[in-house]
């Protein structure tokens, strides 16, 4: 891939103030690709109607291939006129828009959103994002805008304008400034299809809310590489290698630590949720796993994460991140 497709003093930091949205607002409106802060990570933002906009995101990021992108609009009654929702989507709707989810339904009649943003399906994943920074570009944009995270392909996505231009400066023409985005981890996605929801991805809403609101349990995903076909098992990845649910590191490895009891190490550590909260945890992960990829001299070894609520999210990214490459 080539890494000089743009002038490397070209992308602009814009602040969150009016002039930033302003200037951020108009060159979506012009095609360009815009870096955002949202309440889970920054997404590169493009116009999602305008083929050629989407085209470019590929382009910035070296995707191997077209994966369907999330279509990000500010308001439920926006998000609903986009999609067809059955009576579970729009309870899901109802109950986590704005905020970390997204949902995978039929795109309406007239929609407008590019060929190339569904990956050629006929299904649309939508979202509204709560992250004030988002929800006033998505505002000025007036149009739904296609992002995906705001990394190179393969790497962990970003959680501070920082991350986004280590990948893509450069590349891309801007990155609005939010600082550190809170939640940490993607949006939950659950696609409503007919039938009952199936979860395609755990993320920042945890399943048990979900199931919460539809009263009954979610299907797990099957046919993953062609519904979610992003989805690849070694999506996350850091350069450096990952052991999970260690509790004894090996010499000289570095250490994702959880909790209070924190083993003995001899290469650089860092610790998640010295408290064991894993929502601290789910925002320090892919910070905390870019430093530590950076600093490791003999791979990362990962403290074991319990299951429930957010930790279903963190355990698959770092699955993800441990898996071989393909
Ligand atoms: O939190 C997030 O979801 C962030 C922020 C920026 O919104 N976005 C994000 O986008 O994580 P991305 O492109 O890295 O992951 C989106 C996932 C992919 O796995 C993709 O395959 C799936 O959503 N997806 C999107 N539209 C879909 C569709 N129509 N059918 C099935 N899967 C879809
Ligand atoms: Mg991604």
């Amino acid at each position: 891939m080539d890494d000089k497709l743009k002038d490397p003093s070209a992308t602009k930091r814009l602040r969150t103030d009016a002039a930033g949205i302003a200037a951020a607002a108009d060159s979506l409106r012009a095609g360009g690709l815009v870096a955002f802060p949202t309440e889970t990570v920054y997404g590169l933002g493009a116009d999602a109607t305008d083929g050629r906009a989407v085209a470019a995101i590929y382009a910035a990021k070296g995707r191997p291939s077209f994966n369907p992108l999330i279509a990000h609009v500010a308001t439920v009654e926006a998000a609903l006129a986009l999609g067809e929702f059955d009576a579970d989507a729009e309870a899901l709707a109802r109950a986590f828009w704005p905020g970390p989810l997204t949902l995978v339904v039929p795109m309406a009649a007239g929609a407008g959103i590019s060929d190339l943003a569904r990956a050629g399906l006929d299904t649309v994943g939508l979202r509204v994002p709560s992250h004030p920074v988002a929800q006033a570009l998505l505002t000025a944009a007036g149009r739904p805008i296609a992002a995906p995270s705001a990394n190179r392909s393969g790497h962990v996505s970003p959680t501070t304008a920082d991350h986004v231009l280590d990948d893509l400066d450069g590349r891309i023409d801007a990155v609005v400034d939010g600082g550190a985005t809170e939640v940490g981890v993607e949006s939950t996605i659950v696609a409503c299809l007919g039938g009952a929801p199936v979860l395609l991805r755990p993320g920042g809403v945890p399943r048990e809310a979900i199931e919460k609101v539809i009263g009954r349990p979610l299907t797990a995903s099957t046919g993953e590489a062609t519904i979610a076909p992003g989805m690849l098992a070694s999506h996350y990845a850091p350069q450096a290698g990952l052991r999970l649910d260690v509790m004894a590191p090996a010499p000289g490895e570095a250490l994702l630590a959880f909790g209070r009891d924190v083993p003995v190490a001899d290469g650089p550590v860092l610790n998640l949720s010295p408290s064991g909260d894993l929502a601290e945890a789910a925002a320090n992960l892919f910070g905390h796993l870019r430093t530590l990829d950076a600093a490791a001299a003999c791979g990362i070894a990962v403290m074991p994460i319990p299951g429930e609520g957010l930790g279903e999210a963190i355990r698959d990214r770092l699955a993800r991140a441990a898996a071989p490459r393909s």
